[in-house]
């Protein structure tokens, strides 16, 4: 082969579009090729190989398995053409050595048996098990190892672990699962002052247990769901929530990764989230992109912020409202592609698909990154 030949071939073939992972690269905002794509919950019910897996296991059978947690992942992760595999787990499952027990129940998701509510019950909540936990940093090793040969245009797939934040958990621990107005957990924030910062103490010691377990293990990213922050007035979250979710943050990223802070129905939140100092803040798609990202701050990376049940739409809509989050990220440094929530039962798998195709192609840089 000639000199020039080798170039080109390597050009046209073998040199890294991007060092390393473009999703981990626009974690941290630098250049990338194109937009990296996931999305949230992107191994669930909506997915038959997903069914196939649970018609012979439990939700919390395949998390503690962790060849089936890993075959998961991985499959869902390579049906749908995205830049990265979220671990397949779930945000209760510290719960169990805490020492509460929990199920989840078909059709009305998690039940924790003996709600916490009082100060005997949390200052019995156990922070030193956090080994039993170790099934989840199987399960990426495993992914990690699957997914350690550069992909064909020289990325990398990036590995996310996950856990939840303070309020989150706490919410899921008091109320015994799902709640609508957070009732019994807002008793005891408001109430109970020092019982609260107990309770939000002892999570955070066990998460950060958990998430170095994880990023061990081979975790890029590490994502924390405050799913229902959004519950909370600015000032209240400002005041009883932000002190324990900022200590979480910081001292995650101090593992040495980037730290994804996920909220939903954010909007009013976003610039208080921020001084959580998280590398990226979720966006759900309430608020449009722009205006989400003007709030998280130009030195902070945004993930989202496509409406789920969009992809319930007819294709051209679909299309059309993947451009639009496309058009206001504008190719800045520091966007990820995902949706505002998680793909819901009943979503068409083919359209998941095809939107991680359209921004695969509407996002490609014409230039080099820098
Ligand atoms: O692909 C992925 O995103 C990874 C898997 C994942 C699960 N749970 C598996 C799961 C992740 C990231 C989670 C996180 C999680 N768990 C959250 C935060 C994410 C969010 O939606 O904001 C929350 C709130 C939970 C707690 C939880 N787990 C609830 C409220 C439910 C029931 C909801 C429902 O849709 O029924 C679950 C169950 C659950 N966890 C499922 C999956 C795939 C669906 C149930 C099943 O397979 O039987």
């Amino acid at each position: 082969m000639t000199q020039t030949s080798a170039i080109l071939s390597s050009a046209v073939h073998s040199e890294p579009v991007t060092d390393g992972s473009r999703f981990v690269r626009a974690c941290l905002r630098q250049p990338v090729d194109r937009t990296p794509v996931w999305f949230l919950r992107q191994a669930g019910r909506y997915m038959p190989e997903y069914m196939a897996v649970r018609k012979h296991h439990t939700l919390l059978e395949i998390c503690r398995t962790p060849d089936v947690a890993a075959e998961v992942t991985i499959t869902a992760a390579e049906r749908l053409g995205v830049d990265a595999a979220i671990i397949f787990a779930d945000l209760l499952l510290p719960f169990t050595p805490m020492g509460l027990d929990f199920e989840f129940v078909n059709g009305e998701g998690p039940v924790v048996h003996q709600p916490v509510r009082t100060r005997e019950q949390i200052e019995a909540l156990r922070t030193d098990r956090t080994d039993d936990l170790r099934y989840v940093a199987r399960a990426i090793e495993k992914v990690a190892k699957h997914f350690a040969p550069p992909r064909a245009d020289g990325d990398q797939l990036g590995i996310i672990g996950f856990c939840g934040a303070p309020f989150t958990l706490a919410s899921y621990m008091i109320e015994g699962g799902s709640s609508r107005n957070y009732i019994e957990t807002k008793k005891i924030m408001y109430g109970h002052r020092s019982s609260w910062q107990l309770l939000t103490e002892k999570l955070v010691t066990v998460l950060v247990d958990y998430a170095a377990q994880q990023v061990e293990a081979g975790a890029d990213v590490i994502q924390i769901f405050d799913s229902w922050a959004g519950a909370l007035a600015v000032n209240d979250y400002r005041e009883y929530v932000l002190p324990s979710t900022k200590e979480l943050v910081q001292r995650v990223q101090a593992l040495g990764i980037p730290v994804i802070y996920f909220g939903v129905d954010t909007a009013s939140l976003l610039s208080t989230m921020r001084e959580t100092g998280a590398d990226v803040l979720g966006l759900d798609w309430r608020v449009p992109l722009a205006e989400g990202w003007r709030l998280a701050g130009e030195y902070t990376a945004v993930q989202g912020n496509l409406d789920p049940i969009a992809l319930f739409a007819p294709k051209d809509v679909l299309h059309s409202r993947v451009k639009a989050v496309l058009d206001a990220a504008a190719n800045r440094n520091g966007h990820i592609f995902n949706l505002g929530h998680g793909i819901v039962p009943g979503t068409p798998v083919e359209n998941v698909i095809a939107v991680a195709k359209w921004v695969r192609e509407l996002s490609a840089r014409s230039e080099k990154p820098l």
